[in-house]
């Protein structure tokens, strides 16, 4: 358990996300940060009456001024505006851009020594714009993605053959949009690779959809994006930095030459531990691999341009 955990925008993400910290019992204290300061008193309150349920000794509190953030170990930023249906993640850039500008000076100010994980979209360019505003090194700026992408490949994998989903390890890299990679040959089901165990149209089906993912969900919801998929994916990644589990995840980080790229943020596999990212862990990838996470990558970076 560390002694506080921030999380700023008390939307729909950040309150599955403090609910599922709480549960888990992660943090002494979570504080929830939103510009709507009776909404996010609220929203702490109302998990915090769950305590009982759950079991659990952990603080919410609900605040507006980001001054609140200080002395936290780990900062979790999930405000912005979420997409509508039919607007792509790049859609919202220019509105989240700003907030997370905002953001990120409160951070740099009240917390300086924590460790942040972004998860608002689009979410590649904001970890490399938070990255680039600091100046920290990259270890200490994470971006959620990955996981959540995996947790949905997983998913389709076992509602298309009916294996149960605890045997089943996804890794999903790239951007997180329309280009991400979902890798079948590093995709498994107890160690064995899904090409080995699935016909190519099986495969097919399960990449596309794991694609569209978020899109899918927000189609049905029409009201708002997903969030209880992408809560447990930021509390995967902070149990792996709490309990310093030194978790073989897909995570977005900055590259320095890794995959043949950089200044960039997006997703690769990493070690996540008490130090954030621990390692980057380089595939070797076959030749249609490289140019499907090449093509993401410059789907990233044309977006990094417009900023
Ligand atoms: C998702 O994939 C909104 O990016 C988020 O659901």
């Amino acid at each position: 358990m560390v002694n506080k955990i921030s999380i700023v925008g008390a939307g729909r993400v950040g309150e599955s996300t403090a609910q599922m910290l709480a549960i888990q019992k992660l943090a002494q204290q979570i504080m929830l940060i939103d510009l709507d300061e009776q909404y996010a008193k609220g929203v702490a309150l109302d998990i915090q009456e769950t305590s009982s349920f759950y079991q659990f000794d952990t603080q919410l509190t609900g605040a507006s001024d980001i001054g609140q953030i200080k002395n936290s170990n780990i900062v979790i930023i999930t405000a912005g505006i979420p997409r509508k249906p039919g607007m792509d993640r790049a859609d919202v850039l220019a509105v989240n851009l700003k907030i997370i500008d905002e953001i990120m000076d409160g951070v740099i100010k009240h917390a300086p020594d924590a460790y942040v994980i972004v998860v608002s979209n689009p979410v590649d360019v904001l970890t490399y714009y938070a990255n680039q505003k600091t100046g920290w090194p990259r270890h200490r700026i994470i971006g959620q993605a990955g996981i959540l992408d995996s947790m949905r490949m997983s998913s389709f994998i076992a509602m298309e053959t009916n294996y149960s989903v605890n045997d089943i390890q996804a890794m999903v890299l790239g951007g997180h949009g329309d280009t991400m990679v979902p890798l079948p040959r590093f995709t498994t089901i107890s160690g064995i690779s899904i090409e080995h165990l699935l016909d190519q149209k099986t495969i097919d089906v399960i990449i596309q959809r794991t694609r569209g993912g978020g899109a899918e969900i927000l189609n049905l919801k029409q009201k708002s994006s997903a969030y209880d998929a992408p809560g447990a994916a930021v509390t995967i990644m902070v149990e792996a930095m709490v309990h310093n589990k030194r978790r073989l995840l897909p995570c977005i980080s900055m590259l320095e030459g890794e995959y043949g790229q950089n200044d960039i943020a997006i997703g690769v596999p990493i070690v996540l531990g008490k130090n954030g990212i621990e390692k980057i862990i380089e595939l070797d990838f076959s030749t249609d691999e490289q140019a499907a996470f090449n093509a993401s990558a410059q789907a990233i970076k044309a977006l990094i341009k417009e900023i």
